[in-house]
């Protein structure tokens, strides 16, 4: 049975074989088609905090796969101590063909997954967002041409994006380097798994912007705030000053480098209207892309757990 907890369940062949998925399912549809791959195929998804993206571009890639999707939060399903995780893992996945879980907790995932009988997906938790980076290098590979040796500066919070970023990128020969203010770096636990994992990851963390996207090919931003970190929120504000993805920054990047988000986006906060909707911004091909690496993600996933 695959799982997708973390990008640490993919190898990087396994990761690139999604990407290429996804990349084909997308050129169909271009063409008007939608193979129905998976007809009554049912997609349950048990999210414990809101989502635009994540939730609706998986059902509708169920939808266009041929199958449906029933949607329950974490606390309907009964994950709030109405009945054990084993059990609604056991239940749930003997009506599912797939699961996907929007979590705080990333061991809720992972415990989850090991009790289920069909493929879960971790559509985000305080320490992950797989789905999120796979489309992200399927984002950067349509722009880019090519993953290897690119240069992506996130500025920000070393957060479960940005984590996820810099798997994304030991895994396929990209330098990732984080630019964060002190005490919002990649904590030390992450940095020895990814080089535990990874040991020729080329994952760097710096404190001043401006130097780091002199070399950038991307430029990345999320919130300073996560979902959960909402009472947090005003003591980052001040600390992010500085931190701001703005014309200021684009500027010291070389003129063909690119603007990233993985969205919803405080705009005026971690990111100016001018950078978003500038022709720069490729932050809403990104969105789209969700719909292409979900399709992508969930043929590979039932194809490899037949
Ligand atoms: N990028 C992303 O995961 O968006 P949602 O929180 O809206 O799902
Ligand atoms: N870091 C953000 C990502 C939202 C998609 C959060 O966890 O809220």
């Amino acid at each position: 049975m695959k799982h997708l907890t973390s990008l640490l369940d993919l190898t990087p062949d396994e990761l690139q074989q999604v990407l290429n998925r996804a990349q084909e399912l997308k050129q169909e549809l271009r063409r008007g088609h939608r193979p129905q791959l998976f007809p009554g195929h049912v997609l349950v998804q048990l999210f414990e905090k809101p989502s635009l993206r994540t939730r609706n571009s998986f059902e509708a890639a169920m939808i266009h796969l041929g199958g449906a999707g029933i949607f329950q939060t974490t606390a309907e399903a009964g994950l709030n101590g109405r009945e054990s995780l084993a059990d609604v893992a056991r239940v749930i996945s003997s009506f599912a063909d797939i699961i996907t879980m929007r979590t705080f907790s990333q061991q809720l995932i992972e415990d989850f997954a090991a009790y289920s009988s069909c493929p879960v997906i971790n559509g985000l938790s305080d320490d992950r967002h797989p789905c999120q980076a796979l489309t992200d290098l399927l984002t950067i590979r349509e722009h880019c041409g090519r993953l290897q040796g690119l240069h992506l500066v996130f500025v920000g919070d070393g957060n479960n994006v940005s984590m996820s970023l810099a798997l994304a990128a030991a895994m396929t020969g990209m330098r990732l380097t984080l630019a964060a203010p002190v005490g919002f770096e990649f904590t030390s636990q992450f940095m020895s798994l990814l080089t535990q994992r990874y040991p020729q990851h080329q994952t760097a963390v710096v404190h001043d912007p401006l130097q780091a996207v002199r070399t950038a090919d991307i430029i990345y931003t999320d919130v300073w705030a996560s979902m959960g970190q909402e009472s947090d929120a005003e003591r980052r504000r001040q600390a992010f000053v500085g931190y701001q993805v703005n014309g200021t920054l684009m500027q010291a990047a070389p003129a063909s480098a690119l603007f990233m988000h993985d969205l919803p986006a405080k705009r005026g906060l971690e990111v100016t209207d001018e950078v978003m909707d500038s022709p720069r911004s490729i932050v809403f091909d990104q969105a789209e892309n969700r719909l292409h690496l979900a399709k992508g993600l969930f043929a590979w996933l039932l194809d490899h757990s037949r």
